[in-house]
């Protein structure tokens, strides 16, 4: 089995297919100007396919499409239909913002597709415009049902949580899951990227956050799925669903991460805080056998040490951490 410096397998692969976004949200990429990565460096459909069969044969069990915003890649149906293909593949899915979902949902649920996770920070239209830029809730929450109408489940709605902003929006999204029979997950905000002026103040951790929701609908914590997942899931006591806490600030999981990342334009990439990624695409291009792209992956995971989250949590309770120090791959390049 393939592990890495601290004994950590591979187990899941994130595949960002673009950069591009269709939104500006103020936690991830604010910017209006941005210098996007150039068509010809994106990888086609035919490389990442190549590039997650042999991530398969090393462990990896399940897949997850991100971008930027995965859905404005041309015929992603296609590459979900290539993938869902693949032989060991346990669980392929997709990381959007839902914009585009209603349009989409057919097509890729045909090709394979069978569970999505969806962002939605809030229920109120006018903030939802604020803290997105550009996103209509309207169309997104078409989204989410006409996912709910393809029979596609579980449907896990994300919301990142950002102190004075959306944390009033927690227990109406609370009730929005229970009533529709989604999973709510909330996000501690996470210093990701350059863009987002994080600072701790922006933070509501997730003590907080269960606090808030027990004291209304009481909880009963059921674990992290597989020891292994970002999130800490918690059911309902009175047996009407269950929502999940990613508490990568305040309870980091760095310890369990499995997690190999894949930029839109090739870059090989062992944590969501990275600050370089390693060039694939470039190996691949330059004519590379499955069996040196297998070294170059192989030897890149067997020495990977990334604890970014553990180290920050340790920075933050002695007052030194400089979010603003460790230039990162932004957000968008990464898909979370
Ligand atoms: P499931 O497979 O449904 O459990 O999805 P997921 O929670 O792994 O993925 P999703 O794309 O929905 O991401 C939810 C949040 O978790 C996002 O804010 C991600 O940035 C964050 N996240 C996912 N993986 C990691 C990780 O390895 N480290 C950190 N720090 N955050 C992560
Ligand atoms: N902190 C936490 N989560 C974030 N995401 C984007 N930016 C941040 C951030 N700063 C989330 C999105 C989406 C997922 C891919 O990453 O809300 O659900
Ligand atoms: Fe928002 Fe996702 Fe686009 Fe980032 S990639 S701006 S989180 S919709
Ligand atoms: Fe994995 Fe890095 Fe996230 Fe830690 S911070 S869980 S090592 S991706």
């Amino acid at each position: 089995m393939l592990v890495d410096a601290y004994k950590r397998p591979v187990k899941d692969l994130r595949i960002s297919v673009t950069d591009r976004c269709n939104f500006r949200c103020s936690y991830c990429m604010p910017l209006d100007e941005y210098e996007w990565i150039d068509k010809k460096e994106i990888l086609t459909f035919e490389e990442i396919t190549r590039l997650a069969k042999l991530a398969i044969e090393f462990g990896v069990e399940k897949i997850r499409l991100t971008g930027g915003e995965p859905l404005v890649r041309q015929d992603l149906p296609l590459l979900v239909e290539k993938l869902s293909a693949l032989k060991g593949l346990k669980d392929l899915c997709l990381t959007t913002n839902g914009a585009l979902l209603s349009e989409r949902i057919q097509a890729l649920k045909q090709s394979g597709l069978r569970r999505v996770n969806i962002s939605i920070d809030t229920l109120d239209a006018e903030k939802f415009k604020r803290m997105t830029k550009r996103g209509d809730l309207n169309k997104v929450l078409e989204g989410i049902f006409a996912a709910k109408r393809a029979g596609l489940a579980p449907i896990k709605l994300n919301a990142v949580v950002d102190r004075g902003v959306n944390d009033d929006d927690i227990i109406p999204l609370v009730e929005f899951s229970r009533e529709h029979g989604f999973a709510m997950r909330f996000i501690e905000y996470m210093d990701v990227g350059n863009s987002n002026n994080w600072t701790s103040a922006k933070l509501v951790p997730k003590k907080e956050i269960i606090e808030n929701i027990h004291a209304r609908y009481p909880l009963r914590e059921i674990g992290r799925d597989q020891g292994s997942a970002p999130s800490v899931d918690y059911e309902f006591v009175d047996g009407r669903g269950d929502i999940g806490v990613i508490a990568s600030v305040t309870e980091p999981f760095c310890g369990s991460c499995t997690r190999l990342r894949l930029t839109a334009d090739g870059k090989i990439v062992t944590c969501l805080f990275s600050q370089l990624g390693h060039d694939v695409k470039g190996l691949m291009r330059g004519g590379a056998t499955d069996d040196e792209v297998r070294t170059f992956l192989s030897s890149i995971w067997r020495k990977r040490t990334d604890r970014y989250s553990d180290e920050r949590l340790t920075a933050l309770n002695s007052a030194t951490y400089d979010p603003k120090s460790h230039r990162k791959i932004e957000m968008i390049s990464l898909g979370g």
